[in-house]
């Protein structure tokens, strides 16, 4: 098995530059099916999730071309509509080809996902929103088969919780429905912005963009356009945290530093410096070892919808925790299970107890983590382990990398330009 090894405790030095969102690429991709011709997308990560999105537009009878971070996909002709099990069960953002199946053909099968490391993630906020436009929807053999008689209908859709890819389902089913539709309690991530760009690029009506309120005037048909995916604010967020952990002094460049509010004065309130640029961030990690001034002090974090301090970043921030000086309480709101990293940080010397959705870690200041081999069980709690094997005394060897790959691009090169001492062993 593939292994990441780490010598921890060197600090982090020079610039590093971000990506483009893994969480934005993957509805644009899919929102390209909705208007047939050429569409480009720009700045798109290469990543294990991005190919993934690629195989499933493929099966659908899309083509397309790479050319560095350019990605070219034709959805001329469609030949499928199926997204399948074998596709869906290694990433459920598969599901995000059902809004613009829809809205294109009227017609779309796909897997519907079982449960993940980090929860159950149903899909009944997406379904529940298509029936109100008219879609009916029924499950058979373990997918969803969604149909629409005549024309989709606008409506008025509300969810209980602001779901990220239940809106970007939603608005990518509406924008060609008859009439008028309102989404309510919107997810108003910057991934979704994103979307909204590029849909309205395409000929789409909406109206709302960054609120809570979406207001979508279906429109005949869209046309493909060009869009740049923007940058990873959770890769950004991660080399923040790691250069809090390890120390040293980095910027990372490329990045929207309003993207991250709720981090950039977390991390301030545990005493790290954070400057902001118009498109980078430098961090000034506390130096490790005595007389050199302030400790990293613990902080609370409770996840939230944006901009909320994001889940997507409460395993890292974790990590970062257990070396600080005081108690932290974490509280994880958006997902049930998203504490899985805390048994593989506990091997590494961390003092961590969970209580229901919320964990209290003790920080044991600079020395507190030592090496250990350890495993990853999902993307984010991959990039924990990272950290923690970043500030760690020793050596740190962590398995099922798979999951960093997922959505972290050139993560080990990128840390390795910035100093640290870590590499991949493929077995
Ligand atoms: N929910 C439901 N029913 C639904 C949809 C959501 O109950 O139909 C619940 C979820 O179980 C959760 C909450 O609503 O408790 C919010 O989930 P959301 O739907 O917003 O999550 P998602 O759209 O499936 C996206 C990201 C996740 C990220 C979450 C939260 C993509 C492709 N994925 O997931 O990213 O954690 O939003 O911000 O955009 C990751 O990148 O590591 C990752 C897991």
């Amino acid at each position: 098995m593939d292994k990441i090894i780490i010598e921890g405790g060197r600090p982090l030095n020079g610039k590093v530059a971000a990506s483009g969102a893994k969480n934005a690429a993957l509805p644009l991709m899919a929102a390209t099916l909705i208007a047939p011709g050429l569409h480009t997308l720009h700045n798109v990560p290469d990543l294990r999730d991005t190919r993934t999105m690629l195989k499933v537009l493929e099966t659908l009878g899309a083509a397309w071309t790479r050319t560095g971070t350019e990605v070219r996909i034709d959805t001329s002709r469609l030949t499928g509509a199926e997204a399948p099990y074998e596709l869906v069960k290694t990433m459920r953002a598969s599901v995000l080809v059902l809004g613009p199946l829809l809205a294109r053909t009227g017609y779309a099968r796909v897997s519907l996902p079982g449960g993940c490391a980090i929860g159950a993630r149903p899909i009944n906020f997406h379904l529940r929103g298509f029936e109100q436009l008219g879609v009916r929807t029924t499950l058979r053999q373990g997918y969803v088969e969604a149909a629409v008689d005549d024309s989709l209908r606008g409506s008025v859709v509300y969810f209980d919780s602001p779901s990220v890819t239940g809106t970007e389902n939603l608005l990518m089913a509406a924008v060609t429905a008859e009439g008028k539709t309102v989404i309510k309690n919107a997810a108003r991530e910057p991934e979704v912005g994103n979307l909204i760009d590029m849909l309205t690029a395409m000929g789409a009506e909406i109206q709302g963009r960054d609120t809570d309120r979406l207001t979508i005037h279906g429109v005949r048909r869209l046309h493909p356009a060009g869009t740049r995916i923007i940058p990873d604010r959770i890769e950004v967020g991660t080399y923040l945290i790691a250069v809090a952990a390890a120390g040293g002094e980095v910027t990372v460049t490329d990045c929207i530093p309003a993207h991250l509010p709720s981090l950039v004065e977390k991390l301030r309130g545990a005493g790290v410096g954070v400057v902001e640029h118009d498109t980078a961030i430098t961090v000034t990690g506390i130096p490790s070892g005595k007389n050199k001034g302030p400790d990293l002090r613990s902080v609370d974090i409770r996840t939230m919808p944006y901009p909320g301090f994001p889940t997507d970043l409460q395993a890292q921030f974790m990590a970062l925790m257990t070396i600080a000086e005081g108690v932290s309480v974490i509280h994880e709101t958006i997902f049930e299970n998203r504490f899985m990293h805390v048994a593989e940080l506990q091997r590494m010397g961390g003092n961590i107890k969970i209580d229901g959705s919320t964990a209290i870690v003790k920080g044991k200041g600079r020395v507190g983590l030592s090496g250990a081999p350890v495993m990853a069980t999902d993307l984010r709690a991959s990039a924990s382990l990272v950290i923690a094997g970043l500030a760690a005394r020793g050596v740190t060897e962590i398995s099922r990398i798979y999951h960093l790959e997922r959505g972290y691009e050139t993560m080990v090169d990128k840390l390795r330009g910035i100093g640290a001492a870590i590499r991949i062993v493929r077995e």
